[in-house]
């Protein structure tokens, strides 16, 4: 099938059979032609959690429809691939978390939403790259196990009192970003402002003018007087500023993540027409996990 035959095609059956396409910032071009929402994880559960359609098809990766899932439960969630899973989601396992509690006692668990349910469930709040500074504030614990991410848990040492105990996950695109690419970006284009995400690393993040999520890029492209704008995070999302903020330039600094690359339109069709690859929470873990999740929408 053709590009646009398969667009018009979903859009039909999106209507027939009362779904919503939510579709993060990553995702290929031709699957923002098909969404109704794109966004930031932040934005994304929000959405999820208030549709009120039967149907949810979540373009992302496996950790986010799993979100969708647990927010919104009485709702059917579909992953267009299985395959495309987070590798950092999976470099914290609920057994090792629980593990690392018995070292540290007295301390609280912040888990970046790139977590599974269960490790999810082992925490105390969860946080996305939007919030994770106030997800950190909100426990009262003075400790901090902050998971997965080892360059977003040094980011935020920088931004708090509290005593950060980083995890040794990563992801795998923007940790490595080189930070000799990033300058020599800056050197050709001498105007451009550097947003990074604070998944990069620390000598990326110094290098960076301004560290956000990628919802907090799209916002700080459209208000900054700059017209040039360098962007440390997945490339995908140079597109998604292009058709968002018009008449700037946004140059791209990090890789594709194969995984977010997984979804296509003819997965989304297949997905939407049958009914498969429904995700599936085990109904103890979503009760805790939904605790963390619900206990982050409601931060400031
Ligand atoms: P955002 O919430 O900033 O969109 O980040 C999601 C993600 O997976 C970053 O790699
Ligand atoms: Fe996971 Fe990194 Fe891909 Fe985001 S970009 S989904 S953190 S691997």
């Amino acid at each position: 099938m053709k590009t646009q035959e398969l667009i018009r095609k979903i859009k039909e059956l999106k209507k027939a059979k009362n779904a919503i396409i939510l579709v993060h910032n990553y995702q290929r071009p031709e699957i923002y032609d098909v969404a109704d929402f794109i966004g930031d994880s932040l934005e994304l559960a929000i959405r999820a959690k208030r549709t009120k359609a039967k149907v949810i098809v979540f373009c992302g990766v496996d950790f986010m429809a799993e979100s969708a899932k647990l927010l919104n439960p009485a709702k059917r969630v579909l992953i267009p691939d299985v395959e495309a899973k987070c590798p950092m989601a999976a470099m914290a396992t609920a057994g090792k978390l629980r593990q690392k509690k018995t070292e540290y006692p007295r301390a609280g668990v912040v888990a970046y939403i790139n977590t599974n349910a269960a490790t999810k469930a082992e925490s105390d709040v969860c946080c996305t790259s939007a919030n994770f500074k106030e997800a950190v504030e909100e426990v009262s614990a003075h400790e901090i196990i902050f998971v997965p991410d080892y360059n977003m848990a040094k980011y935020v040492q920088t931004k708090t009192r509290k005593k950060i105990i980083p995890w040794p996950g990563f992801c795998v695109v923007h940790d490595a970003v080189d930070p000799k690419a990033v300058k020599k970006l800056k050197w050709r284009h001498p105007k451009a402002k550097v947003m990074a995400h604070p998944e990069n690393p620390e000598d990326v993040l110094k290098l960076a003018d301004h560290v956000c999520g990628t919802g907090g890029m799209i916002k700080y492209a459209k208000t900054s007087k700059a017209k040039e704008f360098i962007v440390v995070t997945e490339e995908g999302m140079c597109e998604r500023l292009r058709r968002e903020v018009k008449g700037k330039k946004f140059y791209p600094a990090a890789g594709a993540c194969q995984n977010m690359k997984k979804t296509t339109l003819e997965k989304v069709y297949a997905c939407l027409r049958d009914g498969t690859n429904e995700v599936k929470v085990d109904a103890a873990i979503a009760e805790k996990a939904r605790r963390a999740l619900d206990r982050m929408l409601k931060l400031k």
